[in-house]
Formats: C-alpha cells, sequence, structure tokens
C-alpha cells in the first residue's frame, strides 16, 4: 500500500515534473477502486449533484450532502488525498461562514483539503479559510457555480483579454495562500503558461496537457454518466452498457422462472419439512 500523500508531496511532485492524477468520487465502493488503482489525490466533487442526484446542475448542491459523500469516500480511501468541495453558497455570504463549512470538511469528513470556485472575487474568503490552517484548492477557468453569469458552461481563456483574466485569477488565488489551483476548460497554451507561473500544483479538467496534473469526473471516466459528455472527457469503460445489460438479463431470467435457481435456495433441515407438512396441510 502506498504512503498516503501530503500536500508537500504533491508540490514535489511538480517540481520534478512527475504528473498528479485526480479524479472525483462520491461513494465508499469507488474510492476503493480509485485508492486500489493509485490516484493520488480524489475530489467529493459538487458535481456529485448531477452524477448521483440527478440534478440539472451544482446550485442545488448543500453543505449536508457534500459532507455525507466525503464521509463515505473517506471511508473507502482512508490512504488517498482527498479534497472536498464546497457547493455553492457555503462560501459565497460571509468569510466567517466559509471558514465553518471549510471545518467541517475536516473535522466531520476527514478532508485533507477544500477546494472553492472563483479567482480574484474570492480572495477574502480563501485568505480566512487558509488563516483558519486549512489547505485550500482554488478553482478558476470555468466555474460551474457561477454559470449563469459565463453565459453557460463555456471554455474560458479562448481570447487574449479573456485569457489575461485567467492568469490574474491564478495570481490571485496563489497570492491569497491556496496551495493548489484547479484550471478548468481553458485552452493548453493558457493550461501551460499558468502551470510554468505558479509555484503551486495547477491541475487540469480540460487545461490541456502541460498542466501538473488532471482530474476527470468518474462517472464520464468509465461511461455512467450519460445526459452529456464534456470535450476534456476520455472514457474508459461502459458502466452504463455493462449495467444495463446486466439488469435486462435478470428482467427476463425472473421473467422466464429460470431465476432462483437450486443453488440460490436456502434448503429445510434434515427432517425438517416433513415435521412442517404435518403442520401446515
Ligand atoms: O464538482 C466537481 O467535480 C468539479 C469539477 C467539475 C472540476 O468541481
Amino acid at each position: 500500500m502506498p504512503q498516503k500523500k501530503m500536500i508537500h508531496d504533491l508540490v514535489e511532485m511538480k517540481a520534478r515534473g512527475e504528473k498528479i492524477t485526480f479524479l472525483t468520487a462520491y461513494d465508499y465502493p469507488t474510492a476503493r477502486f480509485a485508492e486500489q488503482a493509485g490516484l493520488d489525490m480524489l475530489l467529493v466533487g459538487d458535481s456529485l449533484g448531477m452524477c448521483v442526484y440527478g440534478y440539472a446542475g451544482t446550485v442545488p448542491v448543500t453543505m449536508d450532502q457534500c459532507i455525507c459523500h466525503s464521509e463515505a469516500v473517506r471511508r473507502g480511501a482512508p490512504n488517498t488525498f482527498v479534497v472536498g468541495d464546497m457547493p455553492f453558497l457555503s462560501y459565497q455570504v460571509s468569510s466567517q461562514a466559509a471558514v465553518e463549512n471549510a471545518g467541517r470538511f475536516l473535522k466531520e469528513a476527514g478532508m485533507d483539503a477544500i477546494k472553492l470556485e472563483g479567482g480574484a472575487r474570492v480572495v477574502s474568503r480563501i485568505k480566512a479559510i487558509v488563516d483558519a490552517g486549512i489547505v485550500v484548492m482554488g478553482h478558476i477557468g470555468l466555474t460551474p457555480q457561477s454559470s449563469g453569469q459565463l453565459g453557460g458552461h463555456k471554455a474560458q481563456g479562448r481570447t487574449a483579454e479573456s485569457a489575461g483574466a485567467v492568469v490574474r485569477d491564478a495570481l490571485a488565488v496563489q497570492g491569497a495562500g491556496a496551495q493548489m489551483i484547479l484550471l478548468e476548460a481553458v485552452p493548453p497554451e493558457v493550461g501551460s503558461y499558468i502551470a510554468g507561473l505558479l509555484s503551486i500544483p495547477v491541475l487540469s479538467i480540460g487545461a490541456g496537457i502541460g498542466c501538473d496534473g488532471q482530474l476527470l469526473i468518474v462517472s464520464d471516466v468509465v461511461g455512467q454518466f450519460q445526459t452529456f459528455v464534456p470535450k476534456f472527457v476520455k472514457r474508459y469503460a461502459d458502466v452504463a452498457g455493462v449495467v444495463t445489460a446486466a439488469l435486462q438479463e435478470y428482467v427476463a431470467d425472473v421473467k422466464s422462472g429460470t431465476f432462483p435457481a437450486e443453488e440460490h435456495c436456502y434448503r429445510m433441515l434434515e427432517g425438517e419439512e416433513a415435521k412442517f407438512r404435518a403442520e401446515f396441510k
């Protein structure tokens, strides 16, 4: 069993050019698979709103849902660096609420760090959480919680002006004390420029090969989420196909009377059936 990575291990991986592997997980079994597969880091993302609860987006997700799923992931992956994701309105209202909610991820769910969305405009929240002794991952570029303001789930940084804004956000987040950054849906030119500019690890989800590591949503990776497939996704399995085929076979077996078979039954103990029948004719 490899040793659990800490934040300084991740910073050292960046320094020596070793790519960091990062995946979302929302439940105990997936966390176990991910730890067995050797992931460096896991994110209990608020994408659980879509991937687990079937919401249209992440906005309805609550702190209690995030804590509950973070606890399950921690139980499944006790030796992996796990990041809890701060849901919409858990940090926007005040720095005090931000610190209290960030603290819940550590106290109640054993998370190693928290992630929150936003660049320059959330600097005061990042500082407050860092001052409380909590490792923070910033999340910039496409920020799904504020996708309404961005005009939808659109890639950012595709013009020089927009790319400049993403770079300024990255510098602001690092300057506020965040120890990692997640960069979502920006061109690879912008991703590699920011990864080279910052001293902290820059993780990519749709930000190209030049970043220090890659994140994907587990439900996309295994082919479980069917509503839409973002451009940055690479699918490695067809869980939806495998599970649907298994369930179709189960339905057919029950309908045709081939399930349950003899090997699935608990037989009565020797001599007990005769006694049973004598009493219940
Ligand atoms: O919630 C999540 O999984 C995320 C990714 C979309 C980056 O924040």
